[in-house]
């Protein structure tokens, strides 16, 4: 069995928040590959999308091996040293926790882990994202693999055409449910459709029982209990056989739909697919980026990357997340380019509240 880990965090940015050092990517994949040869993993490759690092990588050890997230925890800790002396932006800005303690989880940094029985061909796509949140992932997975109008092979594949299982976790409550598309599908959408709340966690192949996807739902403002940065998830979907074709796992990326984060992780705003080159988001911080590297997994090894996006079919998407853009962001600070009160990062609200408590009269 082949355990596929990723493993990101922001330690710092480039200029402000939109990049990545050249030095800190270095010194990510220079420090896997040390990993490597001493045995810890059969490959990795260290990749970034705007200000975040993410180390992907392959070993033999299980999900959530102490060892992998330790040195995983090891690399950002000496990601962050670097950064400060270069005086990168929010150093160590996901680092929550002191010291390590055993797992990754719950300490900031964002993790989706797959352990797999590789196939003749493993053909595998890694999502990353930057400024936006855990739960947006839940959109493109349900249109992957329960929207027969963006994957034709749940009608037309035989081993498709079963469905797939959504493991959705409710990350306030941390409770999870398991609920079956076809079938359960409607149930499945009044959930995920409020990915604050519910994000999908894994999906499941019904036909075989296999995994098919994982994203990260680690949400810092919920680990912080405040405003630290937003959570930029991870995904890993296998692809063609059971699973949905390459071209169906990227196909709900043709539309730029709308997620949190953005400035100061507070709006929403398009999800623009990009090549790697283009995942500087700047205009206004933002708009939030999705990058795909595909990979074929050989006996563990990363054959690749291929820069998935780097398609003039996802052109147009571009466009017209540029488009929403402009529209949005022409509604300034008001809702819904603004998210709702209770759900903004940054606030101002207390100390408004505050100000002007003494002033608010009964309505005349
Ligand atoms: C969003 C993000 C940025 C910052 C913004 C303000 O995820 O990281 O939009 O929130 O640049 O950053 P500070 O408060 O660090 O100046
Ligand atoms: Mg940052
Ligand atoms: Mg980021």
């Amino acid at each position: 069995m082949i355990t596929v880990s990723a493993i990101k965090a922001d330690i710092g940015g480039y200029v402000g928040h939109t990049s990545m050092h050249p030095d800190i990517l270095t010194l990510g994949q220079e420090e896997l590959e040390k990993a490597r040869q001493r045995g810890l993993l059969v490959d990795a490759h260290a990749s970034h999308c705007g200000d975040d690092l993410f180390l992907i990588m392959t070993h033999e050890r299980g999900e959530n091996d102490q060892e992998v997230h330790r040195m995983a925890w090891g690399i950002f800790v000496k990601g962050t040293e670097l950064a400060k002396k270069l005086k990168l932006y929010g150093a160590g800005q996901d680092l929550l926790a002191d010291a390590f303690s055993g797992t990754i989880r719950g300490a900031g940094p964002g993790s989706a882990e797959m352990e797999i029985d590789e196939r003749p061909s493993e053909p595998i796509i890694v999502f990353m994202g930057d400024k936006t949140s855990a739960g947006s992932f839940n959109l493109p997975f349900y249109k992957m693999y329960a929207d027969p109008f963006n994957t034709a092979g749940l009608i037309i594949a035989e081993n498709l055409h079963q469905g797939f299982t959504f493991e959705i976790q409710d990350v306030r409550e941390h409770l999870q449910i398991s609920l079956n598309t076809p079938e359960e599908a409607y149930d499945a959408l009044i959930l995920i459709g409020a990915p604050s709340r519910y994000a999908v966690k894994r999906v499941y192949a019904r036909s075989t029982g296999e995994i098919a996807a994982v994203s990260s739902t680690d949400k810092l403002s919920l680990i912080a209990g405040r405003y630290v940065g937003k959570d930029d998830p991870v995904a890993v979907a296998r692809c063609q056989g059971n699973f949905p074709a390459v071209g169906e796992i990227l196909e709900p990326f043709s539309t730029p739909y709308l997620v949190e984060g953005w400035m100061r992780g507070s709006h929403i705003g398009p999800w623009m697919p990009v090549a790697l080159r283009d995942a500087n988001p700047s205009r206004f911080d933002g708009p939030p980026r999705v990058v795909a590297l595909g990979f074929q997994l050989a006996g563990g090894k990363l054959v690749g990357p291929r820069d998935m996006f780097d398609d003039p079919a996802f052109d147009r998407a571009r466009t017209e997340a540029n488009r929403v853009a402009d529209y949005l962001r022409k509604h300034g600070p008001f809702e819904p380019h603004r998210l709702p009160l209770e759900e903004m990062e940054y606030t101002t609200m207390p100390l408004i509240a505050k100000k002007l408590a003494s002033r608010w009269q009964p309505m005349a």
